[in-house]
């Protein structure tokens, strides 16, 4: 096995670059999101769905498509040496997902809603808002072939976006890419118009021209952004049951009361996508300000070798998402209830007592300071006790040991109350009302 020259050395090891620890100072917000979400998606009576974060690299390259960024540039993927088989670190939630709802029959008694979350994987250049390791909440309404189901998913952004207070600092943009005849004559005018201006198509347009035009429409390159803008609309060449289909979303958007601008160069990056497409954007985050992406992808189902089944869905990046919500609130970690400061003779009954009131559920975070043997005065553990807001400590000294008796004191008002049994104590603290309820 070969390793990194300076990771043989006692040189300090480093993260993968792109690849973030999520330190505990940060975990209230990560808990605030996954906590709210899980309500919100138990509300729209979504089930979970884990699957494995190495897949084969064929249900990606077939469910993502062969000529997208992510396929041919931004894939971890390797030989397992011991099959020689090829596989990658999943790119994203909803190729796996289908790959596992049709190797577990999963639909074949009607439809299902499907979420999950965790780390997707994209070899991309680091930069604010972009990861090579971020994390994902995804959703899978599958065997739904009307609008409402397109809507349903919407209302759900909606309502989660509004809990975590950001609904204010997105917009909602919306397109149609039609059926496959539609994006079939967009494609003849496309490349007609590309052709007639192939000198302001960099190299990598010009790759894409002969295998999927419609891809130049997603570029970022600023030089082209002219170009694209006067480039032929596909909105322009959906019509039938794809336009009818479209005209029923945004009525019932529209009846939701949910704000939304069309925008007919939104194309998504990713090949599966028919009909519905959308995405919540903010400007506040800089160049990566696209929070959540989805739409419909009704042949994908059958293209991975499931049944003909109809599909929508959405993924959410939680890194931007929790940036934005950072710039909105503080969310604290919340105060330890109870601190037990004592000394070395009361240590049996202090870890009794801890256990006792950790038994108790609305007690959420019971802190037993360890070793008092090693210089850990009264002085130091309330010294302690008071860096981590707690709002009571309990007092075990060696007097308190000995005179059979429980002190409790408020750290918020210096009140101090002896009891004679730690019921007493629970009871005393719980009726305060002053004890974390929430956990994140
Ligand atoms: P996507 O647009 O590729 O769609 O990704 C969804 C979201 O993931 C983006 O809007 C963004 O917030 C976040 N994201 C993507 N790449 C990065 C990155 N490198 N660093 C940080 N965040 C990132 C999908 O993945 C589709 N599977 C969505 C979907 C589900 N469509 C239908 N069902």
């Amino acid at each position: 096995m070969t390793t990194q020259k300076n990771n043989t050395s006692a040189a300090k090891l480093q993260a993968v670059k792109g690849m973030n620890d999520i330190l505990p100072k940060d975990m209230p917000y990560w808990q605030f999101f996954e906590t709210t979400a899980q309500a919100t998606l138990k509300q729209f009576c979504y089930e979970n769905i884990r699957t494995p974060i190495l897949e084969h690299t064929d249900v990606f390259v077939r469910g993502i498509g062969e000529v997208t960024d992510i396929v041919e540039k931004e894939m971890y993927t390797f030989i397992d040496q011991l099959n020689q088989e090829s596989l990658t670190l999943r790119p994203e939630g909803t190729a796996a997902c289908i790959r596992a709802v049709n190797e577990h029959h999963l639909i074949y008694d009607g439809a299902k809603k499907l979420w999950y979350q965790g780390p997707m994987f994209r070899h991309e250049r680091p930069q604010r808002g972009r990861y090579r390791q971020f994390h994902q909440l995804g959703i899978e309404a599958i065997g739904f072939k009307n609008p409402d189901a397109d809507a349903e998913l919407i209302a759900f952004c909606a309502s989660l976006f509004e809990r975590l207070g950001i609904l204010k600092n997105l917009r909602l943009e919306i397109n149609s890419l039609g059926d496959s005849s539609h994006r079939q004559n967009h494609k003849v005018a496309l490349l007609a118009y590309f052709n007639q201006h192939l000198d302001e198509l960099d190299d990598d347009s010009k790759k894409r021209l002969s295998s999927n035009p419609l891809r130049i429409l997603d570029s970022k390159n600023p030089d082209m952004q002219t170009l694209i803008e006067n480039a032929p609309r596909l909105i322009d060449y959906v019509d039938g049951e794809a336009r009818e289909h479209f005209t029923q979303f945004t009525n019932l958007l529209d009846a939701l009361g949910i704000v939304y601008q069309l925008n007919p160069r939104l194309v998504r990056g990713l090949d599966y996508y028919n009909r519905t497409v959308f995405e919540w954007i903010t400007s506040e985050l800089g160049a990566q300000g696209t929070v959540c992406g989805g739409g419909r992808y009704d042949p994908l189902i059958a293209m991975m070798g499931g049944k003909d089944a109809p599909a929508v869905g959405l993924a959410m990046g939680i890194e931007r998402i929790l940036e934005l919500v950072k710039q909105n609130q503080t969310i604290e970690t919340p105060a330890v209830d109870i601190y037990i400061a004592y000394e070395a003779i009361a240590q049996n009954l202090a870890m009794q007592t801890a256990q006792f009131l950790r038994n108790i559920k609305e007690l959420t975070q019971v802190y037993l300071h360890l070793n008092p043997k090693e210089s850990q005065s009264f002085k130091a553990q309330f010294k302690k006790a008071n860096q981590m807001q707690a709002k009571f400590v309990l007092i075990l000294g060696e007097e308190e040991f000995k005179s059979n008796i429980f002190v409790l004191k408020n750290l918020l008002n210096g009140e101090q109350q002896t009891f004679k049994t730690r019921e007493e104590v629970a009871a005393f603290v719980l009726n305060t009302k002053a004890v974390t309820t929430t956990i994140y």
